[in-house]
């Protein structure tokens, strides 16, 4: 009798509880609209929109290798499952072209779509929630401006429970907070700008800020250093590892051009964001590098003389005894010489030469994932020239060799102990590409 009674208060409360979530997780659907009733784009709008998708990567997410711009259809791989970007054309069966500028205020800043389902936060919204409703008129107007292209993507593969869109209400009640930019009136309206943008639509954070086990980003935890695609999306601000201290300088020249003298050229997903910068309106990203600077910075990792490669100076690497150095006994030494020497060591700049290793980030970060994609991968030809500007060796080099080599490059170059797990990690990054 009693245990009867238990049973039904215990039913009445889930009963009420599951309501009271279906409640909160439901969203309504937003009426389609006619795409035949836009009138004549805006063009300074639509212009201005422009310049916001690239700020945002819009396109880095929507465009399947070798696809339209926009129509959707990567494979977006999470340690979830694989998630499909979606057509954001003005196609009206496919892509957006129904969707009212609610509707895709809705999406952007919410993450529903506008059938009222929910997003998956591989779309980046957790940051886009900030972006003003003039900046995301902008974007809609530029959107409903491109041409429509009929594309649909693939269904997701994710497991059970996460394949059903509903439990995604829960992680935005734990994870997503949703305001809108404040400024801060004691720093002045570029620093503001920077912010917005960087916290924002440039949604930095989505791979520098480390995440928790439900894949969110740690709020307490900013730029402490991310995970993107197999890459180290290094610490920035006061958490940098970098051997030479980033200042507003530094920064705006390598947001902008992609790389710096001594930082280096930005390497795999990095890569893209900056070619996206590189097209957007320079008074933004030079805001992005002063709000970034203003983070505080760490002292650089190396103190030694920070001379740039260019003609006229040419700097041995820190700790090169002789231009033409005996091979050292080490294996890993050994492969240095051997391999990476000819061009790493001495006194050719690039491009004939390679990077100052002492100065790159590779090499000093706690993480020893980009150094290893590198190593195997090499970096890609850019602009008009066939030729890798460093080539790959993870079909000379075993993963014990890239091992040995790796932590003969940190001692050398960084003077820090050894990495743990290399061999593990060489194997793993081999397996994800
Ligand atoms: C990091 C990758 C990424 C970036 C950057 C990104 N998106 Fe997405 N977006 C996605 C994914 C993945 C989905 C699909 C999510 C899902 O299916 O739940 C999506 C969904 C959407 C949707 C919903 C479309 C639909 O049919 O349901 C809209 C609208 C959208 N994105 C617009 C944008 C805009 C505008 C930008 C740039 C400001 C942008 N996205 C940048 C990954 C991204
Ligand atoms: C898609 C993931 C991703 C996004 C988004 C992203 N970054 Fe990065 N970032 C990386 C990765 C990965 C690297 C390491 C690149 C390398 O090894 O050359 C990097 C490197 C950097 C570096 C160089 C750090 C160092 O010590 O060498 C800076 C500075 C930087 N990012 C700033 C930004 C800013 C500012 C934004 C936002 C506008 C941003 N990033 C957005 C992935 C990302
Ligand atoms: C054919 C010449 C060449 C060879 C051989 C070569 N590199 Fe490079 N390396 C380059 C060039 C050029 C760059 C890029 C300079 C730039 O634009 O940033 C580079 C960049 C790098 C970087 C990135 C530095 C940064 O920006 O953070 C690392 C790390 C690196 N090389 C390690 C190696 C290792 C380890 C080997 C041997 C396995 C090697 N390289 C062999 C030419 C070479």
């Amino acid at each position: 009798m009693r245990l009867r009674f238990v049973l039904l208060v215990l039913i009445a409360i889930g009963a009420l509880g599951g309501t009271a979530a279906l409640l909160y997780a439901w969203e309504s659907p937003i009426p389609p609209i006619d795409p035949r009733s836009f009138g004549a784009p805006d063009r300074a709008l639509v212009r201005r929109g422009a310049s916001l998708a690239l700020i945002g990567d819009c396109a880095t997410c929507h465009t399947a290798p070798g696809g339209v711009p926009y129509a959707g259809r990567l494979a977006m791989p999470t340690p979830f499952g694989t998630i499909y970007s979606t057509n954001i054309t003005p196609d009206p069966e496919t892509g957006i072209g129904r969707w009212s500028i609610q509707a895709f205020m809705r999406a952007l800043r919410s993450g529903v779509d506008r059938e009222g389902r929910h997003l998956y936060p591989a779309f980046p919204y957790d940051h886009f929630t900030r972006v003003s409703d003039d900046d995301a008129r902008a974007l809609y107007a530029f959107f409903m401006s491109i041409d429509p292209v009929n594309s649909s993507a693939p269904s997701n593969a994710l497991p059970f429970p996460l394949n059903v869109r509903l439990t995604l209400a829960g992680w935005k009640l734990l994870f997503l907070r949703q305001a809108r930019f404040v400024a801060d009136p004691s720093r002045d309206e570029r620093w503001n700008r920077g912010k917005y943008l960087v916290d924002g639509l440039g949604h930095c954070g989505a791979c520098h800020s480390p995440r928790n086990l439900l894949g969110a980003e740690k709020a307490s935890a900013e730029f402490e250093g991310g995970e993107a695609e197999g890459w180290r999306a290094y610490a920035l601000g006061r958490y940098s590892q970098s051997p030479v201290a980033w200042d507003e300088a530094a920064l705006t020249d390598y947001l902008a051009n992609g790389s710096h003298p001594l930082h280096g050229t930005a390497q795999g997903p990095m890569a893209n964001v900056v070619d996206n910068l590189a097209q957007v309106d320079p008074a933004d990203v030079s805001a992005m590098a002063y709000y970034l600077a203003s983070l505080g910075k760490s002292e650089g990792r190396n103190k030694s003389e920070r001379v740039p490669f260019g003609p006229g100076r040419l700097p041995q690497a820190a700790g090169a005894q002789a231009a033409t150095p005996s091979i050292p006994s080490e294996p890993g030494g050994a492969i240095y010489a051997t391999v990476c020497a000819s061009c790493h060591e001495g006194d050719r700049p690039p491009p004939l030469g390679g990077a100052r290793l002492d100065l790159s980030t590779a090499v000093t970060d706690d993480a020893p994932a980009n150094l290893i994609n590198l190593v195997l991968n090499g970096i890609p030809a850019a602009g008009a020239s066939a030729r890798p500007i460093m080539p790959g060796f993870g079909d000379v080099l075993g993963d014990r060799q890239i091992s040995d080599l790796s932590n003969y490059l940190r001692t050398r170059f960084a003077g820090r102990s050894p990495w743990d797990g290399l061999a593990e990690a060489v194997a793993e990054a081999r397996g994800g590409r």
